[in-house]
């Protein structure tokens, strides 16, 4: 078995070798002989040396005082000899077992989509570029404040220092355990090796600064070690081949030796390093002696086709096999040979082709995962019968065609269905029932389905998120899917028609009906939908006024009044439109407050209602008949990212409190029927894009080449308020001006040139502005806490 590996910073490897007696262990003398056991003294002095070594800050080693090392917490003795044979030191704080611990790393992935933010892990302290908007950076930071306050967490309970090679002294030590001390390291893994009775050694997390690939030589001087953890212990060089299991030079080698390895149970190696995978290449004709029952290959290559070695491994019960880079098809006599005890199987992210085994049945499987492979044909028309015990399935990004079977209906324990991008036609089926209460998401969308959606829907009691966007569904969404449970529906991009359903009840957090033909108005009753944070209904055929009640939407005014709901282990995927692109949005789809009307008929003027929602980032009232003016307080909505009130009949000036807005990164007025000046100052200052204000003729100043009447003779920049009554006295104007053009030069150039001339007085002067810019609002938010308690608004 070759291991190729050049260069990796994260590897966790978790070799659990099965359980192999050696000998029995001692009669009955130590139950009748009543003498107290005392330590070995050199074996006390190696704890005493280990004790000195390491930094005991969450105090595990304070009970190592006095003569008895046996009496020690964390220390265990034979009753007989005295040796030492245990020594426990773990960290449950920070203890992962290997799935558990990519959950956690992968949950707690900073919110923010793009990449400035995702910089922001690697540097606890820069959270994010200064490009990215203020609302990014207040969430990314209180989301590594979560992630920092558990890892500090687990810091704090962590030993720190050094391993002693004086360890090696406890000759006798068959369970080390110093898992999850994430502070704690070790040179070199050389003084394992003389810890000859050593069974299980458990280290994850501990840094071991191996500098050689021979590190597992030292492992491999252990005759008796049934388990070995190394997750996360940074190791920076795997060996080229893996002598530990022995398996280069086959002609596993002595009987003995082979034997040993028949315990091999489970087997785990995982990367997270995309770029430089681990390659896991055994020659095509090789035998393993084991019986694998948990195989867990994530990140790594292990050859084009799908390696025969695994086609014997016929005792699986748990696999993955994700990112792993197969293609062509699985041999159905694996599958035909693993179905019966299978219960966890994931080939997703590779490229297996073929189609799904529409004879095997596989009773115990509860989650497959096929998704993101070139799987062609029908899904089963009796999957029910083949995989009754299924809870989630998962096959979308596939390519596969024909019908929804029926029976996919009749599957009991089913909790999250999955089929998106295939190429799914017919209609949905239509007898769902409600035995099926577990089923909480279904997701169908960018298929062909089309058809009604079935009424019978509404049996599913516990559905919670129903996503049947990009298909070509029509009628009406019918009610019976009026349900407290559901918290999120797409239903866009088909050709439902009908009003717009007003029963919706007020759980729901996402309504995206957008690209469809609804008709009718926006229905007053959704101004309960207190949870709302995304509400996209454009491009429909809607009419009538925007109620005037949107400041119900309390999601959109304080994020933090309604938790997300989450419905555990999926993470559901939208595409919304923002900053004049459609973006794909998953894990961060929670942060994300939208409301697109555009492209309707809407008429009326534009509810200043909408404009306390301070929360929102998205506002799209484009392509509609919107008359009236931009209310002035538009400036309260601070998160506002997007802005777009294009081609409507718009008319009067842009409000002056349109510059308040700091996190603006995209705006649209275009084709209305604004007059006046462009106001300016803080971010406007970065939107100088004249097409932003295109098509309003009576528009002026910048970054419109007209200027503004009154405006010839001055350069300076204008802070007018265009709100301000317009006209007075010109000559008072000009002064005005002018005077405004001299306290510009003499202020701009003596703060700005200095700052331009002297680099570190600029570093620090924008650190500051940063840092105010928080403070700030911290200092509000504490203010508003206050006030609210101090008048006993506070709810609860
Ligand atoms: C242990 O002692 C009991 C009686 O005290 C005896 O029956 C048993 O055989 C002994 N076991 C061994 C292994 O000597
Ligand atoms: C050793 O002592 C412990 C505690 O005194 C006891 O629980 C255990 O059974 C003993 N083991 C043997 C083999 O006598
Ligand atoms: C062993 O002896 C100690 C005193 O030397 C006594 O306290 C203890 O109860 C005895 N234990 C047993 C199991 O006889
Ligand atoms: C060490 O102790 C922890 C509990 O503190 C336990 O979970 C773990 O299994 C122990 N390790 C061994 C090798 O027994
Ligand atoms: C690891 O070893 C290298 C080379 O011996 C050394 O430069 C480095 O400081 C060591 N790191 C730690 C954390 O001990
Ligand atoms: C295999 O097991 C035997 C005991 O049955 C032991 O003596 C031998 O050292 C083991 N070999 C290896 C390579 O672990
Ligand atoms: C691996 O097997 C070869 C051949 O049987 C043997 O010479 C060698 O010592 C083994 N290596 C280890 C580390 O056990
Ligand atoms: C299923 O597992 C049982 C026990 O784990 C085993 O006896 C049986 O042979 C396995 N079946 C297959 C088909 O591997
Ligand atoms: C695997 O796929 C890649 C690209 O999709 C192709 O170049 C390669 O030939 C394929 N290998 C086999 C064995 O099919
Ligand atoms: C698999 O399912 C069968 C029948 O449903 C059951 O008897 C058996 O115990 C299950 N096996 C496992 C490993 O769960
Ligand atoms: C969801 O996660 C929980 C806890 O991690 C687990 O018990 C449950 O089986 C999972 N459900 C599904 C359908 O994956
Ligand atoms: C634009 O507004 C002006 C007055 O403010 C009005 O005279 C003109 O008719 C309006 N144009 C359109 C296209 O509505």
């Amino acid at each position: 078995m070759m291991i190729n590996y050049n260069h990796t910073v994260f590897v966790f490897l978790l070799l659990s070798l099965g359980i192999f007696k050696l000998g029995s262990c001692s009669g009955n003398q130590s139950q009748t002989n009543n003498v107290t056991v005392k330590c070995i003294k050199s074996e006390r002095e190696a704890l005493v040396r280990f004790k000195e070594g390491v930094n005991d800050i969450p105090g595990k080693l304070s009970s190592w005082v006095g003569e008895d090392c046996c009496q020690w917490k964390g220390v265990e003795c034979d009753n007989e000899s005295g040796h030492v044979t245990m020594l426990n030191l773990s960290n449950p704080a920070g203890r992962h077992r290997h799935s558990d611990y990519y959950e956690i790393y992968s949950r707690n992935r900073p919110p923010c989509a793009n990449s400035e933010c995702s910089a922001g892990l690697s540097h606890r302290n820069n959270i994010c570029s200064k490009r990215s908007s203020y609302i990014q950076r207040r969430e990314c930071r209180s989301l590594l404040g979560d992630v920092n306050s558990s890892f500090s967490r687990d810091v704090n309970a962590s030993l720190s220092g050094e391993i002693t090679r004086y360890l090696s002294n406890l000759s006798s030590l068959t369970h080390l355990d110093l898992e999850g001390n994430y502070n704690l390291s070790t040179k070199n893994l050389d003084w394992v090796s003389s810890l000859s009775s050593l069974q299980k050694l458990y280290m994850g997390g501990v840094k071991i600064n191996h500098t050689e690939a021979d590190w597992l030589h030292a492992i491999n001087m252990l005759p008796s070690l049934r388990v070995l953890s190394l997750y996360s212990c940074e190791l920076k060089h795997l060996p080229s081949s893996l002598t530990f299991l022995n398996l280069t030079s086959l002609r596993v080698i002595t009987e003995a030796q082979l034997m040993n390895l028949t315990t091999l149970e489970e087997f785990v190696l995982t990367t997270n390093n995309k770029s430089q995978p681990l390659v896991f290449n055994v020659k095509d004709d090789w035998r393993p002696p084991f019986k694998l029952k948990i195989l867990h290959l994530e990140s790594c290559l292990i050859g084009s086709k799908f390696p025969k070695w695994l086609q014997v491994q016929s005792e699986l019960t748990y696999v993955i096999l994700k990112s792993v880079e197969i293609n062509g098809t699985i041999p159905e006599e694996w599958f035909s040979m693993i179905s019966y005890n299978l219960t966890h199987l994931d080939l997703s992210n590779n490229q297996i082709n073929g189609s799904l085994p529409h004879q095997l049945v596989f009773p115990n499987v509860t989650k497959l995962f096929l998704q993101s492979n070139l799987f062609s044909g029908p899904i089963p028309s009796n999957i029910s019968d083949l995989m009754p015990s299924l809870q989630y399935l998962d096959l979308s990004e596939n390519h596969l065609y024909g019908k929804i079977p029926l029976s996919i209906s009749k599957i009991k324990k089913l909790n999250i269905l999955v089929l998106r991008r295939n190429n799914l036609s017919g209609e949905l089926p239509d007898h769902w029932n409600k035995s099926q209460m577990d089923l909480r998401v279904v997701d169908i969308s960018y298929n062909n389905i089309r058809g009604k959606i079935p009424s019978s829907m509404g049996f599913l009691g516990n559905l919670s998120i129903l996503v049947l966007s990009n298909n070509n569904l029509s009628g009406e969404i019918p009610s019976s899917l009026q349900s407290r449970s559901i918290v999120s529906m797409d239903f866009g991009g088909n050709r439902l028609s009908g009003n717009l359903p007003s029963w919706i009840e007020s759980d729901i957090f996402m309504l995206r009906l957008r690209s469809n033909l609804f008709s009718g108005t926006i229905p007053k009753k959704w101004c309960n939908l207190h949870k709302l944070r995304i509400l996209d209904l454009a491009q429909n055929n809607l009419f009538g006024g925007i109620p005037d009640c949107f400041n119900n939407f309390n999601a959109m005014v304080d994020h933090n009044t309604f938790g997300y709901q989450h419905v555990e282990n999926y993470t559901e995927k939208a595409y919304i439109v923002t900053k004049g692109r459609e973006y794909e949005y998953d894990r961060t789809l929670q942060f994300v407050t939208c409301i697109d009307l555009s492209g309707n008929s809407l008429t009326g003027g534009i509810p200043i209602q909408i404009t306390s929602l301070t929360r929102l980032g998205t506002l799209n009232l484009s392509m509609n008949h919107l008359n009236g003016r931009i209310p002035k307080n538009i400036g309260n909505m601070r998160w506002l990212e997007t802005l777009d009130l294009s081609n409507n009949r718009l008319f009067g000036p842009i409000p002056g409190s349109l510059s308040s807005l700091t996190s603006l990164v995209h705006l649209n007025l275009s084709f209305n029927n604004l007059t006046g000046r462009i106001p300016s100052g803080s971010q406007l200052q970065t939107l100088i894009d004249t097409t932003i204000y295109k098509g309003n003729p009576s528009l002026c100043g910048s970054p419109l080449p007209t200027k503004c009447p009154g405006d010839e003779t001055s350069d300076g920049p204008s802070i007018t308020d265009v709100d301000d009554k317009q006209g007075g006295d010109h000559y008072e104007r000009i002064w005005f001006y002018a005077n405004i053009g001299l306290g510009f030069g003499v202020g701009f150039w003596s703060v700005c040139g200095t700052l331009l001339l002297k680099k570190s007085w600029r570093h620090c002067y924008f650190r500051f502005c940063d840092e105010i810019k928080d403070r700030i609002a911290l200092l509000i938010a504490l203010r508003v806490v206050h006030l609210k308690r101090k008048f006993g608004l506070e709810k609860n």
